[in-house]
């Protein structure tokens, strides 16, 4: 099939580039000419892993990118749109998909055979057909459902896995005004076999994405808040008390080998310094604003915010309670972007962690081994040093504190028994043994007085 997609950030490029390499003919449009002439020469404007390796690959064969968006919608069959939809703290910001439908709009005017669209981008329930559509009414108008099809099509891609996850889609949800619309869609997913889809109306897709990033953030939450507890009281750590809830079988089932099963689901019921990214706080607090809006208070998911803003503060106690003031005391910090895999640093924990370490005037080392650029933009350089190393940051200070699962980090406990004195090891995400450090915290366990 011939698709435009329109937007080149994380979901619309890693969209156009595995639709390509599936067989369609692709066209990615941006307004960013600097991004559009990145992409034809075959270089991502942003990381993904796998992503450059099939952008070569599909450059000047089954894609190009252009900042003409209205030719586009003219030669092709179908137009996805993947343009960002930022919380603006009371609701989430539509300028850009507007503007989109708007010139998608007047280039359905110019077109004589059916199109559809499809909106990508994550929108609260209602947006597809009560602001995408009347606007591509009035620029083209035409009548949709008659002249063109209006669809919603969720993406479900972690930042850092995004191609793999596109690759091998766990679900497809198809939204649409119509039959006809949702047929198309469904042809161009057809190049991925036996993947279980639900086609269903606009808004109930909308609101599956919404759904699916609001579970995971509460798991995160709940876990959390029951972690907390673990601390309050003497004698639990959180670390067993949710490796005995995951062995409930209705979580992680026992085949009839006796094996067991150990889903993915499990590593979000695990107590640590918070989510973040640019997916879970925005979703999480658009639908709150939206339940609000329809006189429905999210009660719970405003707590899972609640909870989840206070977990940075829980750290910083942790140091608190051995460093009774923090003022020029040696501090490494590890771990600055809000997941491994990424140097993104959007909503990162480490944020205001740092910040709160600043205003208690420690000296701060910090080490990520991707995120450094960034967290530079974001943190500035006072009173921090970036260190290129994780044995250099460590070397030196009197707390170690562990904010990102890097994998590298496992070998913490390996460097710390040759430091004299061991310094402190705050685990943040609860991924080091305990028993391996001379002197240890971590998020959910009482600290030995
Ligand atoms: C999330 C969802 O997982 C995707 O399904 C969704 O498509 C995406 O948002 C989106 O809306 O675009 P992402 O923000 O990339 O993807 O991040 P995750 O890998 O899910 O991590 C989010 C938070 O959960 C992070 O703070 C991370 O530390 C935490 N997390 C992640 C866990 O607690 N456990 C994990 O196994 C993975």
């Amino acid at each position: 099939m011939k698709v435009s997609i329109v937007g080149t950030g994380y979901v619309g490029l890693v969209t156009g580039v595995c639709l390509a390499e599936k067989g369609h003919q692709i066209v990615c449009v941006d307004i960013d000419q600097e991004k559009v002439d990145k992409i034809n020469q075959a270089t991502p404007p942003i990381y993904e892993q796998g992503l450059e390796e099939l952008l070569k690959k599909n450059i000047n064969v089954n894609l190009r990118a252009t900042t003409d968006l209205h030719q586009a919608v003219i030669e092709t069959d179908i137009s996805l749109i993947g343009v960002g939809t930022p919380f603006n703290g009371s609701e989430i910001d539509l300028t850009y998909i507007e503007k989109v439908a708007h010139q998608i709009g007047k280039a359905l005017k110019d077109k004589a055979t059916y199109h559809v669209v499809v909106v990508k981008s994550t929108v609260v329930p209602g947006t597809t057909d009560e602001v995408v559509l009347p606007i591509l009414e009035q620029a083209s108008g035409k009548k949709a459902g008659v002249d063109f099809g209006v669809g919603m099509n969720p993406e479900f891609l972690r930042e850092g896995e995004a191609v793999q996850d596109f690759m091998s889609p766990d679900r497809i949800v198809l939204g649409g005004i119509d039959d006809k619309t949702i047929d198309t869609m469904e042809k161009l997913y057809s190049v991925f076999d036996g993947v279980d889809q639900l086609k269903t109306n606009n808004k109930t897709a909308e609101m599956i994405k919404y759904t699916s990033n609001s579970l995971l953030a509460t798991m995160i939450s709940f876990s959390n808040e029951i972690g907390n507890l673990c601390a309050a009281i003497s004698d639990i750590d959180v670390v067993d008390v949710m490796k005995g809830v995951h062995l409930d079988k209705r979580i992680s089932p026992i085949m009839p080998n006796g094996e067991r099963v150990v889903p993915a689901l499990t590593s979000y019921l695990k107590a640590g310094c918070g989510f973040g990214g640019s997916c879970f706080p925005k979703d999480v607090k658009a639908l709150i604003a939206h339940g609000q809006r329809f006189g429905e208070p999210m009660q719970l998911l405003d707590a899972v915010i609640q909870v989840n803003e206070q977990q940075p503060q829980k750290v910083l106690s942790l140091l608190k309670n051995r460093f009774p003031s923090l003022r020029e005391v040696p501090i490494a910090v590890l771990g600055l972007a809000f997941k491994p895999g990424t140097d993104d640093m959007r909503e990162s924990p480490a944020i205001p962690i740092v910040k709160g370490l600043v205003a208690q005037k420690a000296r701060i080392k910090a080490y990520d081994p991707i995120a450094r650029h960034e967290a530079r933009e974001i943190l500035g350089n006072h009173q921090i040093t970036y260190c290129d190393d994780l044995d250099q940051t460590i070397k030196d200070v009197e707390a170690v504190v562990l904010l990102t699962g890097w994998e590298e980090f496992k070998r913490i406990p390996e460097l710390v028994v040759h430091l004299d004195p061991p310094p402190l090891v705050i685990d943040g995400r609860r991924m080091l043994d305990k028993h391996s450090m001379a002197r240890y915290a971590g998020i959910g366990l009482r600290e030995a007085t």
